[in-house]
């Protein structure tokens, strides 16, 4: 159980993850040195870890454990000097870095061979002697047609069988289906093999800070909730825009497009936590359960209607902070005649009490002019009976932000009145920033989930049907664009997504917030 006040502590607080193995699929990949590695160095910096462990990366690429070290330690060292990217540190602090790099071990091996497995569970059978536990999660950083193989595999040498002398739980990274049908065969097929409480599916946006904050300023703050329904709130936008363009994943990219890749999961994450009711307690699965509910009252569009409020664009040649971009189609390992959209913006109605009648827009996309995740929460107007007839004007909307990233923080905007012999109205914010508060370790996200993992506590992974009710609420959309004859629109890189986006809201007389650098 994850409780708020615990959320909210600095990772000084935090106990040692009880002794186990972590094993992981796809070792030689680049999810392992991007972002597990710097995870893992930085858990082994907050002494997160218990000193009995260890990693045995599993991958088909022939290594032998000091090529391994060897090739992960570069790697870490490359991440500091180049920059960029989720890790933040400046130095290799070597004290930490050899902590974790003195227990990494590497088992060469294919995934689809029962071979592998069976080495491997002679390696934690002999650990287990040695340790004194038999714990282990098994992290599947693959490509995806692997999953139902890997866990098929373990399970059918014994190893994902917990016993008393330990726990046996398996991460799973995403994409988790390509649609509703594969997302609930996929889990049949896990399902079959592990207990739902085994399984631990990853959205990584769970695990940025501010993103969990959310449920933390809506719940522990008196002021918020009572203004949170239909009553007082004129419609929410969700913004995700990124700078990037699909950089090296061309060919993951190009079969899965914008809808797939961030809206059933990451987009829907921050939907979830922006709109759902009160868990009864922040007991793993109170939460989880509120999420689904929320999910699944996302109005399933028909077919026309799904067409209406979905727009789909790609961009073009262009520049973002004066780096020239080329028209997607022209990517590595992108079809020059594409026709996948790496921008997505729908509209949705959640169907229950609290948000009947109230939009729900939607928008995500690369090679953007600004990188910014952001929820706007947009209140109707006030009544504007006292300034009808005077030159202040109209009061526009309050308008509050919670801003997930790059710079963390709520902003709050109202009128005021501007200094003067005349009554006009001037609009302020009232800025909140986190670095002004808190003094946060760097984190890749990664560290949470899987110190979490390590612990058993699974509130922040998706539960089947979490990841089941996001898939059916995009299906309409699937469906219709499956249909569809037209393309996407083109956008020039740099900009703020197709013209039809603008439209998607000024025909129904609002506008998405700015996309510009400085706003
Ligand atoms: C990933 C998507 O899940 O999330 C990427 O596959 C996307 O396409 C990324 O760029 C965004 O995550 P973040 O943490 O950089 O906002």
């Amino acid at each position: 159980m994850k409780s708020p006040v615990a959320a909210c502590h600095l990772p000084d607080d935090t106990e040692p993850a009880p002794p186990s193995t972590l094993v992981i699929f796809g070792a030689s990949g680049d999810l392992t040195k991007r972002l597990l590695m710097p995870a893992l160095y930085n858990l082994s910096r907050e002494k997160a870890l218990d000193t009995a462990f260890e990693v045995i990366g599993v991958d088909h690429v022939e290594r032998s454990e000091d090529d391994f070290r060897a090739y992960l330690t570069n790697s870490m060292q490359a991440l500091v000097t180049g920059g960029g990217g989720e890790f933040e540190a400046t130095a290799l602090d070597m004290e930490a870095w050899g902590w974790i790099a003195g227990r990494l071990g590497y088992l060469t091996g294919d995934f689809d061979n029962p071979e592998t497995y069976h080495r491997l569970a002679g390696r934690l059978e002999k650990r287990a002697k040695e340790s004194g536990h038999a714990n282990a999660v098994f992290y599947l950083a693959t490509a995806p047609r692997f999953f139902g193989t890997v866990i098929e595999q373990l399970g059918a040498v014994g190893l994902s069988r917990e016993t008393e002398h330990g726990f046996r739980r398996i991460v799973i990274e995403k994409p988790f289906g390509t649609d509703l049908a594969s997302a609930e065969a996929l889990n049949r097929r896990i399902l079959n093999v592990a207990g739902e409480s085994q399984l631990y599916r990853i959205d990584h946006f769970l695990g940025k800070e501010t993103v969990q904050n959310i449920m933390v300023l809506r719940f522990a703050n008196g002021f918020f909730e009572p203004l949170w329904n239909r009553d007082h709130i004129d419609h929410v936008q969700i913004t995700a825009a990124e700078t990037v363009g699909v950089e090296q994943r061309g060919r993951f990219y190009d079969t899965t497009g914008a809808l797939r890749d961030m809206v059933p999961n990451h987009m829907f994450q921050l939907l979830a936590m922006t709109a759902m009711e009160a868990p009864n307690s922040f007991d793993a699965d109170a939460v989880r359960s509120e999420k689904a509910k929320v999910i699944e009252a996302v109005r399933r569009w028909s077919p026309e209607e799904a067409m209406e409020n979905l727009v789909r664009g790609q961009y073009d040649a262009g520049s973002v902070r004066g780096r020239p971009m080329r028209p997607y189609a022209q990517e590595p390992d992108v079809s020059p005649d594409s026709n996948t959209e790496t921008y997505v913006a729908l509209k949705l109605m959640i169907d229950n009490w609290r948000w009947a009648g109230v939009p729900f827009y939607i928008r995500t996309g690369k090679s953007m002019a600004v990188r910014r995740t952001e929820i706007a929460i947009q209140f109707k107007q006030a009544p504007s009976i006292l300034f009808r007839d005077t030159p202040a004007g109209l009061p526009d909307p309050n308008l509050m932000v919670f801003r997930i990233q790059p710079s963390e923080g709520v902003s709050l905007r109202f009128a005021a009145k501007v200094p003067g012999r005349t009554v006009r109205l001037g609009e302020v914010d009232m800025d909140f920033r986190y670095s002004d508060y808190f003094a946060a370790e760097p984190s890749t996200g990664y560290e949470t989930l899987i110190y979490d993992c390590l612990i058993g506590d699974p509130t922040l992974f998706q539960r089947a049907d979490n990841i089941q009710a996001g898939w059916s609420a995009v299906q309409p959309f699937l469906d219709c664009w499956a249909q569809a004859s037209d393309g996407v629109q083109l956008y020039e890189s740099g900009g703020s997504g197709p013209l039809a986006a603008d439209t998607l809201m000024t025909r129904d007389g609002r506008a998405w917030l700015p996309l510009r650098p400085g706003t």
